[in-house]
């Protein structure tokens, strides 16, 4: 696809708390309408760079613009057109749901009729229309996520951040949401999208960052890193340590990942190779699939078998 115009740029981002250097000199460019991952473990610091995108927190050192506003000196135009989903709960506990909506819409000096509207519509479409009228606390925590992800929506932004927001959404509501991401897409929506769920990334994203210990430590389109870091297919077997040597013989420069009481194979020579090792090796509790995002992020994140 052909993103030419740059839509938010950092360069050497950095944000420290005291001696703690939760992002560490990052650059990345977001181009319009691309739908961008940030993923990476917990403590990465995916959350604190979404939040220096909406002035929520100063950078330390770098530069950070959003359609060319600078974060340092230009918030107010910043917050006028970004939509945010923070991954904490901050809605207004002191009103319903309805009115979350409409006195979230005064922020952006929506007209009284209009903001009604949206925010009708918005209930509707993230099926919280029951709970109208009801105070936050009375909504399950899966609610409160999608009325969050709704609030973000309200002033139509150009540049969406949503900070894991289908953390807590039954399958429904997650699809729910896949599809308004799909659609906000096709307007040329701008959207950054941090998640733990590897299959919701693929499928959403163009392209995802892999952060680690606050550094992109990775980046590309979710296929593109499958091929370059895992191959077609992983072999899932249960972990035996007296079988490493055989296998490594026979799976000459392949990965070895294990997790928990299962190990995976990754190798990059071509289909039919574990068919053929399982012949001559028969073993139970044995898979063969295809291989995924969430094996590249455990690649590129986890602890491979030679530290152990
Ligand atoms: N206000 C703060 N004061 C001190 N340390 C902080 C603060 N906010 C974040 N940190 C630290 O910065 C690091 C990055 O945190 P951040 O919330 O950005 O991680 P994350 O990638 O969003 O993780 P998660 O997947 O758990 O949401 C963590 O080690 C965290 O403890
Ligand atoms: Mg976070």
């Amino acid at each position: 696809m052909g993103y030419t115009e740059v839509l938010i740029e950092a360069q050497g981002l950095t944000k420290k708390f005291d001696d703690f250097t939760a992002v560490d000199h990052i650059d990345f460019k977001v181009y319009k309408g691309e739908c961008v991952g940030f993923l990476g473990p917990n403590g990465a610091g995916k959350t604190t760079t979404v939040r220096m995108m909406y002035c929520f927190l100063p950078p330390t050192s770098g530069e950070l613009k959003l359609a060319g506003l600078s974060v340092n000196t230009q918030c107010r135009e910043i917050k006028s057109l970004v939509g945010v989903a923070p991954q904490e709960d901050n809605l207004d506990p002191d009103f319903t749901v309805i009115k979350n909506l409409t006195v979230y819409c005064r922020y952006f000096d929506i007209p009284k009729d209009e903001a009604l509207k949206r925010s009708n519509e918005q209930l509707k479409f993230f099926q919280l229309e029951e709970k109208r009228d009801v105070p936050i606390a009375a909504l399950s925590g899966g609610m409160k996520r999608r009325l969050i992800f709704a609030r973000a929506l309200i002033n139509q932004p150009q540049i969406l951040l949503l900070d894991e927001p289908t953390t807590g959404l039954d399958p429904q509501a997650r699809h729910l949401a896949w599809d308004e991401v799909r659609e906000l897409k096709k307007k040329q929506v701008t959207i950054i999208l941090t998640t733990h769920y590897m299959d919701e990334a693929a499928i959403l994203c163009d392209r995802v960052l892999i952060i680690d210990k606050g550094k992109i430590i990775e980046e590309g389109k979710p296929a593109d890193l499958v091929k370059k870091h895992v191959g077609e297919e992983v072999l899932e077997i249960d972990y035996d340590k007296t079988l490493l040597p055989t296998l490594k013989e026979a799976f000459p420069g392949a990965d070895f990942e294990r997790l928990g009481d299962r190990l995976q194979i990754f190798t990059d020579k071509p289909h039919g190779v574990f068919e053929g090792f399982l012949q001559e090796h028969p073993m139970q509790n044995v898979t063969i699939r295809s291989a995924n995002l969430e094996d590249v992020f455990l690649k590129l994140t986890g602890r491979g078998l030679r530290e152990e």
